[in-house]
């Protein structure tokens, strides 16, 4: 079975955690985070879904010895592939919400909220730039280790 790495579970809990606390706001903060949560909520469940999982095998799959879920490893990397760029495009729609909710808690005195919106900011940018290449990766590998493949027929 491919396990989420427990880090990635907890970061994603505690920004949620953070954020839906945030929109209790009864201020334009408050409803700028109740924005944002309406497209962040359906990213995290796709990603936690199709990209993370795989990512709990990484450690496996470098330890150069026996995998025991390669074909699953492999293939997993259908349903990531068919996200994989959209999951990028709903960054895009999210930094626009996130700024949006930026200059409202700057206006509004919430610096906290503030932190937490650059903190997932950054969370997004990790993840395009390590965390999705990574989950495309383990079931490229593990479809090079599975036996009797070919560099030609794993693609
Ligand atoms: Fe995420
Ligand atoms: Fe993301």
């Amino acid at each position: 079975m491919l396990t989420t790495p427990n880090s990635l579970k907890e970061e994603h809990m505690e920004i949620m955690g953070s954020l839906r606390s945030s929109a209790n706001f009864s201020d334009g903060t408050g409803r700028a985070v109740k924005e944002l949560l309406k497209v962040l909520e359906p990213h995290f469940e796709k990603e936690e879904k199709v990209a993370m999982p795989v990512l709990g095998s990484l450690s496996e799959l470098v330890s150069g010895e026996h995998v025991s879920n390669l074909r699953e490893i492999a293939d997993s990397q259908g349903a990531l592939l068919q996200e994989y760029e959209n999951m990028f495009q709903e960054h895009q729609i999210l930094k626009q919400f996130i700024e949006r909710a930026k200059a409202e808690s700057k206006r509004e005195g919430h610096e906290d909220v503030s932190d937490l919106l650059d903190a997932l900011g950054h969370h997004a940018r990790v993840e395009e730039e390590v965390l999705y290449p990574a989950a495309l990766l383990a079931g490229t590998l593990a479809k090079c280790l599975l036996p009797n493949q070919t560099l030609q027929s794993v693609t």
